[in-house]
């Protein structure tokens, strides 16, 4: 009889790899692993790992546009910052990880997926839930979770079953993808401990960025970037190219301490640099072409928004309906925004939209100006009415 089969998301970490041969043993099944490029990943070294560890079958998927198209600029266009620091870049790729496990277990007739969270974090829920809005009855195994084993004693199961594994010096947590880095662990847990320079790996130390500024010009269509100083770019390369050329000036480290949804604070630090360089030149652009009424609205949902994405609520009609609200915000949020990038500090210097609201003859003291004066009197006399009216009725208040 043909073996039962489990879909492992599978990083190739010291966690992963030492669940190939517990799930293995444990549930007397066929591990076929999955690994996902969202950015920063080498496929073909991890997949000859997988294989090496006992993987019956090493899949490998490239996320990347997915990533970008599906979940990244959604979110930029909503303007989702978690907690107004985090913009969410692991939280944002769960979701996608859990659409290809959910996919790679119907192609390869599998009974369950696996993934390799921790008990104490977001993105077991994350994951988990995802999984049961896409087929609830699809079983999720939590190995790392479910084991009971410190570090020390997973490299000795490794070493007992002569696993190539390298456990790696890092004394950090790290998840990676093109939004952003997250560290955690280690002496970060001290929050009054000034993060180490390495904990860092995208950003360079003010002390290294160049002396002088650069200036970038982001176009944007529809709320999604699009282009850079006149040259077109894919999605991809835009995110790709911004992380590179402003964590070179030192833009984009977080430091946040951040309530966790399964109760608890944790200390965490970011390096976001496109993320934070693309929120800032967005919001820019839509000051000039939302309305006040729209903009404040909108700031309101993006809370909501960020909140649904750190809680692992992506596969949800409320997202979806959010999601149609955002992008009705968009129509004319087309133009273009010149940023600044000098230590450590995205500055928006200038901003152009052809369905601009703001308007040069209204805003002017110059000759120009055709906003009437006169009419403001009759304004301030009717806008201050029930201020006055309340004050002679209740004098002394
Ligand atoms: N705190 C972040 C979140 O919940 C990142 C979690 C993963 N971090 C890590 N260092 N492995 O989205």
């Amino acid at each position: 009889m043909a073996k039962d089969k489990i879909v492992l998301a599978f990083s190739g970490g010291l966690d992963t790899s030492v669940a190939v041969p517990w799930l293995k043993e444990n549930y007397n099944a066929d591990v076929i692993t999955l690994t996902i490029d969202l950015g920063m990943v080498d496929l073909e070294t991890i997949r000859q790992r997988a294989l090496q560890v006992g993987a019956s079958k090493a899949l490998t998927v490239d996320g990347r546009d997915a990533l970008v198209r599906d979940f990244l600029f959604p979110a930029l266009q909503a303007g989702a910052i978690y907690e107004d620091q985090y913009p969410l870049a692991t939280a944002l790729g769960r979701p996608l990880i859990a659409r290809y496990l959910v996919e790679a277990a119907h192609a390869e007739g599998a009974y369950a997926v696996a993934h390799g969270c921790t008990g104490k974090g977001n993105d077991q829920v994350r994951i988990e839930v995802s999984v049961a809005a896409l087929d609830p009855n699809l079983k999720v195994i939590g190995p790392i979770r479910d084991w009971g084993m410190n570090r020390q004693e997973e490299i000795k199961y490794a070493q007992a079953r002569n696993l190539p594994i390298n456990p790696g010096t890092s004394r950090f947590s790290t998840d990676e993808n093109l939004w952003g880095r997250s560290v955690e662990a280690g002496e970060l847990e001290d929050p009054w401990l000034e993060p180490p320079e390495e904990a860092y790996a995208w950003t360079k130390p003010l002390s290294d960025t160049p002396d002088d500024p650069v200036y970038l010009e982001i176009h944007f269509d529809q709320g999604i970037p699009t282009g850079i100083d006149g040259e077109e770019m894919g999605g991809i390369d835009m995110v790709r190219h911004l992380n590179e050329i402003s964590g070179n000036h030192g833009i984009g480290r977080i430091d946040h301490v951040e309530n966790r949804l399964v109760g608890i604070k944790s200390r965490e630090i970011y390096e976001s640099p496109a993320a934070v360089v693309l929120h800032s030149a967005h919001k820019a652009l839509e000051a000039m072409t939302l309305s006040k009424e729209q903009a404040r609205t909108k700031a309101r949902m993006a809370q909501e928004y960020g909140d649904i994405v750190y809680n692992g609520l992506w596969f949800t009609p409320h997202r979806n309906d959010l999601d149609a609200y955002f992008r009705s915000t968009q129509r004319h949020v087309t133009g273009d925004v010149r940023v600044r990038l000098h230590k450590g500090t995205c500055t928006v210097a200038g901003r152009n939209a052809p369905a601009s609201l703001y308007q040069y003859e209204l805003a002017t003291y110059d000759r120009d100006d055709k906003f009437d004066q006169a009419a403001a009197n009759g304004f301030i006399s009717i806008y201050g009415l029930p201020v006055r009216t309340q004050n002679q009725a209740q004098p002394g208040e």
